[in-house]
């Protein structure tokens, strides 16, 4: 069921999202979990294999900027400024949309979320889903909802097994965390959720901050407060504090897994420790290969070193405080 990304497999994909079959493919963030976006009941099999609540709206992936007014009824200023900056990439843009978009996409609001991803495959899959008369893939992250999502082929394996017609293998990916959101719904551009394209760089482009969002606002699964969640209770614990506390706080006899990026394994620790790259965006990149990893060794507890307060570190701080919530 995982297949390299070969041009054949890569139109046998495009067939299957066009006879209304769920695929998942590999962007620069993420994996996507793919429908063919006019196919509603395709979207809705999306929601039933992730196990994800319906009123949760799906970015629809498209091929190129020139097909944005075919989703979204108004494309403000500053939105095509980033579309131009940003696109092919990892940015998503909230827009107005078009009356004739469903509403499982849209999750019943007046907006649709849209990217035009920059992965090889995801472009090649496109074009032949273009060719083939379809407009835009539907696709969240390809992971279970609220777990952690997938950034190598076997991750998605390991989440779906024989539910979903195809994987096509594009190796891991490169940033590891999802898309940037910014959206247009109120005219301004609003920050839903960071990742690779910092709040400067969209900064640069739009001439001003982005306005930051409360976390609880926005109808959007990425913000909730318990998501990316390893199985295994989790917590961030100070890099000044992570020596001192594995002797201090833990129970005698806990098993215990550490995602370390600047502290050394202490000689009479005995549980798992993972030594994580020391600079964004390569701890970014295997972050949630990491922790799946940690999650699969069924420790008691997992304890993360909390990342610096620097601003490259601002999405990965996001995932993290999401990934230890109620631990
Ligand atoms: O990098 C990514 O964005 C990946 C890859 C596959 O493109 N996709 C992804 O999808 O992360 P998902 O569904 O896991 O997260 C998308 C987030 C969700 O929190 C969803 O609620 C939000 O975008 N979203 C989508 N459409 C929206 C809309 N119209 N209004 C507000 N939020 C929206
Ligand atoms: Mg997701």
């Amino acid at each position: 069921m995982i297949v390299d990304p070969t041009p054949g497999n890569i139109d046998r994909a495009a067939r299957l999202l066009r006879a209304g079959q769920l695929v998942s493919f590999p962007t620069e963030t993420v994996y996507g979990l793919g429908a063919d976006a006019h196919n509603a009941t395709a979207v809705r099999r999306i929601f039933a294999v992730k196990a994800r609540p319906a009123e949760h709206p799906v970015i629809v992936h498209i091929a190129e900027t020139s097909v944005l007014g075919r989703w979204a009824r108004a494309i403000p200023a500053g939105a095509r400024a980033l579309a131009e900056a940003f696109w092919p990439g990892p940015l998503t843009l909230i827009l107005p949309c078009r009356p004739d978009v469903a509403g499982v996409v849209t999750g019943g609001q007046d907006s649709v979320g849209l990217r035009v991803p920059g992965h090889a495959v995801a472009q090649a899959l496109l074009a032949s889903f273009a060719a083939l008369g379809g407009e835009g893939i539907a696709a969240p992250s390809a992971n279970r909802f609220g777990r952690i999502s997938a950034t190598t082929a076997p991750h998605v394996a390991d989440d779906f097994g024989n539910e979903i017609a195809l994987i096509l293998d594009g190796g891991p990916c490169r940033h590891g965390i999802e898309s940037t959101i910014v959206a247009f719904t109120d005219g301004e551009a609003v920050l839903l959720r960071p990742g690779a394209v910092s709040v400067a760089e969209l900064a640069r482009v739009l001439g001003c901050a982005p306005k930051l969002t409360a976390a609880s606002a926005p109808r959007a699964s990425g913000t909730l407060e318990t998501h990316y969640a390893p199985r295994t209770p989790a917590r961030l614990v100070p890099s000044a504090e992570l020596a001192a506390a594995l002797g201090e706080l833990a129970r005698p006899g806990a098993r215990i897994a550490v995602l370390a990026h600047s502290v050394a394994q202490p000689p009479l620790f005995e549980g798992a420790w993972f030594d994580a790259p020391a600079h964004d965006p390569a701890y970014a990149q295997q972050l949630y290969a990491n922790l799946r990893a940690l999650d699969a060794l069924a420790a008691d507890e997992i304890w993360i070193e909390a990342p610096p307060d620097g601003p490259e570190w601002h999405a990965v701080r996001d995932r993290l405080r999401r990934a230890t919530r109620g631990a």
